[in-house]
């Protein structure tokens, strides 16, 4: 059992200070940038990790670059509903509000893995620890309304397709497929989300971040991707520049009350045909629900 974090002390000042944000995969690459470019600005900035030890480092980290002290880090493994289950009560016990929260944990797994909850490993991180974790904080992100859900999707969204007779992946698993679909998901999620929250005050609105130097894809890369990252990582984003429409998101005045939109490049974009499709949003919620469901009785 992680250890309950103390909120760490907050005496920031800057356009977001008194507002409490929460980066899942807050510990590298984009999430990283995206919790210190929030810290920088004066929020309370809540980081996420699968280790304890390596998430409060990179906390004590972005409280060293940007002077907030007030930089909290949580423990959990999204790949498990039981630890987004607790990573939720942590943090509703440690932040009487929440003003924005960040999706930000994702990857790319070529070979097909299964989580301790039975499920595919890519849809399971990329898409239902993020439905899960979001509707468990959805009553305090509404308390503390105008607040925003921002979800870090890709442009691999264009190419997916959602293929509910073999969501999972189980008759035939290509990585790339299931990136594709679980990014794609995000986009649908997002819409769907912001037409429920429509009257809230809570906004939903999803990004491709760019083409980003990070870890992305390093536990588990493609063939092509093993040989083509080391050619093409010098002409790659720097993370900064890859967290900036995730910071724009959760922070601009400019997207005060914007949602159901996608970004690129902090402008707002068209994503693929088939994330506008509402019957296929909201088939993905119902199955979502029934996937969530099962670990809620546990
Ligand atoms: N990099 C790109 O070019 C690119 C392009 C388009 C979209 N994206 C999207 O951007 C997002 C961030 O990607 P990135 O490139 O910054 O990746 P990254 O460098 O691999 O960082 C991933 C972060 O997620 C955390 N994480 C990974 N698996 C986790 C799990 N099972 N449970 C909890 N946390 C987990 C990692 O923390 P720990 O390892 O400490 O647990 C880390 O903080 C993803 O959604 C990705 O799909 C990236």
């Amino acid at each position: 059992m992680t250890p309950h974090p103390q909120a760490a002390p907050d005496d920031t000042t800057g356009p977001m200070a008194g507002k409490t944000v929460l980066v899942t995969g807050g510990t590298g690459g984009i999430g990283r940038a995206t919790a210190a470019g929030l810290a920088a600005l004066g929020a309370r900035v809540a980081i996420t990790g699968r280790d304890l030890a390596r998430t409060r480092a990179s906390a004590a980290t972005i409280t060293a670059d940007t002077g907030n002290t007030a930089v909290d880090a949580f423990a959990a493994d999204m790949s498990s509903q039981a630890e987004v289950r607790r990573l939720a009560r942590e943090v509703l016990a440690a932040f009487p509000r929440l003003d924005v929260l960040v999706n930000n944990v994702g990857g790319f797994w070529s070979t097909r893995r299964v989580t301790p909850d039975g499920l595919e490993h890519t849809f399971a991180v990329n898409h239902l620890a993020g439905f899960l974790l979001t509707n468990l904080l959805l009553d305090r992100l509404k308390t503390s309304a105008p607040a925003r859900i921002v979800t870090v999707s890709s442009g691999a969204q264009r190419m997916g397709r959602m293929n509910f007779d073999d969501l999972q992946g189980e008759r035939g698993y290509s990585g790339q497929r299931a990136y594709n679909q679980s990014k794609l998901a995000n986009v649908l999620f997002t819409y769907e989300l912001a037409r429920r929250l429509d009257g809230s005050g809570v906004t939903a609105t999803v990004l491709h971040p760019g083409v980003v130097r990070t870890g992305f894809a390093a536990d588990d890369p493609s063939p092509v991707w093993k040989i083509l990252l080391p050619l093409i990582r010098p002409l790659l984003k720097s993370p900064e520049k890859g967290a900036a429409t995730s910071i724009y998101l959760a922070s601009s005045p400019q997207v005060e009350g914007v949602t159901g939109t996608y970004f690129v490049n902090c402008k707002p974009r068209t994503s693929s045909k088939s994330s506008y499709d509402q019957t296929t949003a909201a088939r993905l919620w119902k199955v979502s629900v029934d996937l969530v469901r099962h670990t809620a009785r546990a």
